[in-house]
């Protein structure tokens, strides 16, 4: 049997405003301080770097909602991981008080693909990053879009399954869990009919795009590192250009630019974002172990 310090665990992530980054952090702590090697690292990174697979003892994969569903560069990243041969994983998302559609089910059902085992997952909600007047994140504000969360017992709990997990891939007793209790969806009957009869590019038609303010933007060129659907080029004079085409509306590039270079109409997203948390309000963390 391997020692914990042979022992090696790759958190693989996506994120926009950083709720499922601090996750994936707490997750690399816990699994350092079981003694394993472990790494939080970028999806985008990830596939860059063309990981290695072998000698993985467990993987932790974890996206935020967006659109109801599992992002759209997240899930093509995903999708490019290499195979995992029954490695143990854990699967989460982070979500912001609307309408979640099985996220954890569908990370789950993508990393079986790959040959992984699913031992566990779990759904957080976490601040929304929708900005009320440009300015304060709403999840910031409002509890019923995720102000404070998870909360400490929210965040023991994650530790206290993720050093379960570690404890059981040790002594080889780590069973794979049944995917359909993964299941965990936030859906009113109204969102789930809206949402079957609208894809994924009719939910982002009612989204504003991003604008630019040519003025304020000093051509440092960090937007285009967070845009994975590489929809950020820049002009002659390095200023910044977005191709309307290909951006996803995912509005991480706003969140990555400090100079307020970029921003989009963040009042019709505040009224779109409050329907949907009418629809499909919920404000639950689920563990599933
Ligand atoms: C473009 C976009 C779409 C979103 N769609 C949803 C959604 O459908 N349901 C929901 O509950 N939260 C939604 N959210 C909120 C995020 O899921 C939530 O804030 C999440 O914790 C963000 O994680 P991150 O900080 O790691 O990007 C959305 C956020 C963005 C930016
Ligand atoms: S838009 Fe912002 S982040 Fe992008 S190049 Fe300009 S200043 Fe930098
Ligand atoms: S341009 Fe900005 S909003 Fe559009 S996909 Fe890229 S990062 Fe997301």
């Amino acid at each position: 049997m391997l020692n914990q310090s042979e022992r090696k665990a790759i958190i693989l992530y996506y994120t926009c405003s950083k709720n499922t980054e601090r996750l994936a952090k707490e997750a690399e702590l816990v699994t350092k301080e079981c003694g394993w090697q472990t790494e939080s690292i970028l999806l985008r990174t990830a596939v860059k770097e063309d990981i290695q697979p072998e000698n993985l003892d467990f993987i932790i994969l974890g996206t935020p909602v967006q659109y109801f569903t599992v992002p759209e560069a997240a899930l093509k990243l995903i999708k490019k991981l290499p195979e995992f041969n029954g490695t143990p994983a854990f699967v989460f998302s982070t979500y912001g008080g609307c309408v979640t559609n099985n996220v954890p089910y569908i990370l789950a059902k993508e990393l079986s693909k790959k040959g992984a085992k699913i031992i566990g997952g779990a759904q957080f909600l976490a601040p929304h990053s929708c900005r009320i007047n440009g300015d304060a994140a709403i999840g910031n504000v409002e509890e019923a879009f995720g102000k404070g969360r998870p909360n400490e017992k929210e965040l023991d709990n994650f530790r206290d399954a993720i050093s379960r997990a570690v404890r059981k891939i040790e002594s080889a007793e780590a069973q794979s869990i049944d995917p359909n209790r993964l299941k965990i969806n936030t859906m009113s009957f109204i969102s789930s009919f809206m949402d079957s009869f609208s894809s994924l590019k009719m939910k982002r038609l009612f989204m504003p795009h991003v604008e630019i303010n040519s003025g304020m933007c000093t051509g440092c060129k960090k937007c285009s590192i967070v845009c994975d659907s590489e929809s950020i080029d820049y002009d002659e004079d390095d200023m910044v250009l977005i191709d309307r085409n290909t951006c996803t509306k995912c509005y991480a590039c706003i969140e990555q630019c400090n100079e307020g270079a970029l921003t989009t109409n963040w009042k019709q997203v505040e009224i779109i974002v409050r329907s949907m948390n009418k629809i499909a309000k919920n404000t639950t963390t689920t563990i599933v172990s």
